[in-house]
């Protein structure tokens, strides 16, 4: 997966193909983990590191806010378990696919429930 990502530039924007680029989005001293101590000193740890990302299309809601079963996966699934419900491009989130030969429709729900 690394090896057929575009990279070769820290500014190169991303498209809809996998793309490495470096200092990353959770570089430098950006979100998470500054803290000051009681003599006002700050701490911000400096992160170096890089991201692997794309751009995935979304599915928009109809004009009347309705939205099939798919464009809500789409909003609100797909991030993170992969447009094709099989798994993300890393393999960080769980594949989606036959969950109902492994999960009940109750314990799908709880997982949901619990999850927000
Ligand atoms: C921000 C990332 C993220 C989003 C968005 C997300 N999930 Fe998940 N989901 C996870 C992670 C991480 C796990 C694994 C949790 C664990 O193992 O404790 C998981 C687990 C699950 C599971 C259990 C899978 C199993 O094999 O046990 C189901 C079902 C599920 N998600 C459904 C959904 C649905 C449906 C949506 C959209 C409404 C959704 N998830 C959105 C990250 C996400």
């Amino acid at each position: 997966m690394l090896r057929k990502s575009r990279t070769g530039s820290p500014y190169i924007p991303l498209t809809s193909a996998r793309t490495v680029f470096f200092p990353g989005t959770d570089g430098g001293a950006q979100w998470g983990g500054s803290a000051t101590d009681p003599d006002g000193i700050i701490y911000i740890p400096g992160k170096q590191n890089p991201c692997h990302s794309s751009l995935v299309k979304r599915e928009q809601p109809a004009e009347n806010g309705s939205v099939t079963g798919a464009q809500l996966y789409s909003l609100c699934c797909a991030s993170c378990h992969g447009t094709d419900r099989r798994v993300n491009h890393d393999g960080s989130y769980p594949s989606l696919l036959a969950i109902d030969k492994r999960l009940s429709v109750d314990a799908v729900n709880q997982v949901l429930l619990h999850s927000t």
